[in-house]
């Protein structure tokens, strides 16, 4: 397969710069969002210390103005967006009889009303071009729920709920849109939940150990190539076993 242009949202954060890695490491251009300059850069050298020259373009996937900002600035750099993972997200954790509506609100504009943000600048071309891939960054707790997290588990389970619809609507046009799902990884997101919390929950990881964000790296990069073409609407479930629904 040829190199596509990729845009990763979240892109510097813990799972997302593994999946920029990878698509790198793939071929492919790869382009992410930021919202701090700064630590924008920094990140960027450090990346290119290590080989992997990825293109950062500001934006806040929570606004629609900006997000269609951002993929036209994706579009002027490296071409038309290709390959869109939502991987972008945040947590507000507390319980709901606690939670301000600031706390509902800011999930669910960061981690789900971002997916149609991002992906309504980008579908047109996509279907135009007759290939794409969209590709949700969702939760195990989006599937099975999660003490604390009534707001991000809503946002989640509705990234599956995009899927579906939306790997329905464009199966002609050469796009295949696919979940990943996956369990705590151990990144920053999951090391700020209290320790003595989180000891119970790896406690109930089969496996016995958090995930790897390249271990979700590698579950994104599952669904690109042109053999995955008759994988759409499909959730996958990276979590070390906490979890197996079906
Ligand atoms: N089931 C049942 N009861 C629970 C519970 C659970 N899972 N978790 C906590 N409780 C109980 C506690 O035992 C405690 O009961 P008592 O008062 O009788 O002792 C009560 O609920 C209050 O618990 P806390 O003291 O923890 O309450 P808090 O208000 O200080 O904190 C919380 C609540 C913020 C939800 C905290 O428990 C927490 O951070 N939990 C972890 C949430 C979590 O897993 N977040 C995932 C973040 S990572 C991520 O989101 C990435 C991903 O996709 C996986």
């Amino acid at each position: 397969m040829g190199a596509r242009v990729a845009l990763v949202t979240g892109g510097t954060g813990g799972i997302g710069t593994a999946i920029c890695r990878r698509l790198a490491d793939l071929g492919h251009r790869v382009a992410t969002n930021y919202r701090n300059e700064e630590k924008a850069r920094d990140w960027q050298q450090r990346m290119r210390a290590d080989g992997h020259d990825i293109a950062i373009v500001p934006g806040d996937v929570a606004s629609p103005e900006a997000a269609e900002a951002l993929v036209r600035g994706v579009e002027a750099a490296l071409g038309p967006v290709d390959i869109l993972v939502n991987n972008a997200g945040i947590t507000r954790d507390t319980t709901f009889h606690k939670m301000t509506p600031s706390q509902w609100t800011e999930v669910i504009n960061t981690n789900l009303n971002s997916v149609y943000n991002m992906t309504r600048p980008v579908i047109e071309g996509m279907r135009a071009r007759k290939w794409g891939r969209v590709i949700q960054i969702s939760s195990i707790n989006g599937q099975k729920g999660q003490y604390g997290q009534a707001n991000y588990a809503a946002a989640k389970a509705g990234m599956h709920g995009f899927t579906i619809s939306l790997a329905q609507e464009n199966a002609r046009f050469g796009i295949t849109v696919n979940t990943v799902s996956p369990g705590y990884i151990g990144t920053d997101m999951v090391m700020a939940v209290p320790e003595e919390v989180r000891n119970k929950i790896v406690a109930q990881i089969p496996t016995g150990r958090l995930g790897t964000p390249e271990e979700i790296a590698y579950a994104v990069a599952f669904f690109i190539p042109d053999e995955a073409s008759w994988i759409t609407g499909a959730n996958l479930s990276a979590n070390g076993g906490q979890y197996m629904g079906w």
